[in-house]
């Protein structure tokens, strides 16, 4: 079975073509990082109308790469949940034109959950009971998993994504975006010290399975930048900002490093209690793009080895968004007999 995929939901314009749901034949992704650069994140508006630009290149790519006709395709799967509205329409009406123009089934596809299905690609199915475990730009969750298509939600951030903490301490030290792999890079270079500062590690509570990344990242602004100065009391004199050393590279590289630790560590910990929670598992099964993080990638080994699971994390080019992981969910959600018909709506929010 030849399914294309479609995926537009943020900054990325991506289609791929997948075979019997594992075997990628081509991925295409456009990014637009550049044109967000500027304002330290992303900008709606500015990445519809990029979207616009890269959708038709990038479907002709993905299928000229996969070495096929457009009419060999069989089905058409886009993600079209969750993500901006602007941006997940425009490759939801390619899609809607494409199937119409070909008479093939379409299905919308969980972006969320096709990052649990990412390291599925190119190997066997994995057994279940297993524990997905999803640490993207826009999500940080915990699944219980009875097969590629079950999930159960155990926990969730109460605030920012792991990434976008990785993203918004990169824009404090001045990295630049996406900041996740400049974090990551500078906490790898030689001489860096994890444990130059202790940023704290959220718990909310003994037995909780959600994660809360904003106290770290204040933690890493005041560290940084200086605490603000406290209101005035009536009759005194203003007290002054917080004064704090320069922020030099070595003190860039340390508190990359220390934050880096703080933020894996808390993911491990929810990993953890997790695991003993949901008790029989035999997976660990990891996706999204924080899981291409070389600190995320050897403690999820590790834990997985610690806990006699097979361990499940995609390749490097498939952590970040794709088209190959909605293909490959996509195909799938066909053989469990789903359609959607053209009334398919962009959400902004995920269905697990
Ligand atoms: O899954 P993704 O492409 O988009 C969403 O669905 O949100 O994830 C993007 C996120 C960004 O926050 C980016 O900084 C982060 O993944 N990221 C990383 C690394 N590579 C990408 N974070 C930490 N270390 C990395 N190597
Ligand atoms: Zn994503």
């Amino acid at each position: 079975m030849i399914v294309l995929g479609i995926e537009s939901s943020c900054d990325e314009t991506a289609a791929a073509v997948v075979q019997d749901g594992r075997i990628v034949r081509s991925s295409i992704v456009a990014r637009q990082y550049e044109l967000h650069e500027a304002f330290g994140g992303v900008v709606p508006e500015i990445a519809s109308r990029a979207h616009e630009e890269h959708i038709l290149p990038v479907l002709r790519d993905a299928i000229a790469q996969a070495g096929i006709d457009k009419r060999d395709i069989d089905a058409i799967a886009v993600g079209h949940r969750p993500g901006l509205i602007g941006s997940l329409l425009v490759g939801l009406s390619a899609a809607k034109a494409l199937a119409w123009a070909l008479s093939v089934p379409m299905v919308g596809v969980d972006h969320v959950h096709a990052h649990l299905y990412a390291g599925m690609l190119g190997r066997d199915v994995p057994n279940f009971p297993a524990l997905g475990v999803v640490v993207s730009g826009g999500h940080s969750s915990l699944y219980r998993m009875d097969s590629e298509m079950k999930l159960t939600r155990l926990g969730a951030t109460i605030d920012d994504a792991i990434g976008e903490a990785f993203d918004k301490v990169a824009m404090i030290l001045g990295l630049g975006h996406p900041g996740g792999p400049k974090i990551d890079a500078l906490a790898s270079e030689p001489g860096a010290n994890d444990r130059a500062f202790e940023f704290p590690v959220s718990r909310l509570g003994k037995e909780s399975l959600d994660f809360s990344f904003s106290g770290l990242k204040t933690a890493v602004l005041y560290t940084a930048k200086g605490r603000p100065a406290p209101p005035a009391l009536k009759g005194k004199p203003p007290l002054p900002k917080q004064e704090v050393p320069e922020l030099t590279d070595d003190r860039k590289r340390d508190i990359a490093a220390s934050f880096q630790r703080a933020a894996v560590r808390a993911l491990t910990l929810k990993v953890g209690r997790a695991l003993e929670q949901i008790g029989a598992c035999h997976t660990l099964i990891v996706g999204g793009g924080v899981s291409a993080n070389t600190l995320v990638r050897s403690e999820m080994a590790r834990m997985a080895e610690e806990h006699g699971l097979e361990l499940i994390i995609p390749e490097m080019v498939h952590c970040v968004d794709n088209a190959a992981m909605i293909a490959g969910l996509g195909t799938k959600l066909f053989e469990s007999g789903q359609r959607d018909d053209f009334s398919l709506s962009a959400l902004p929010t995920a269905a697990c």
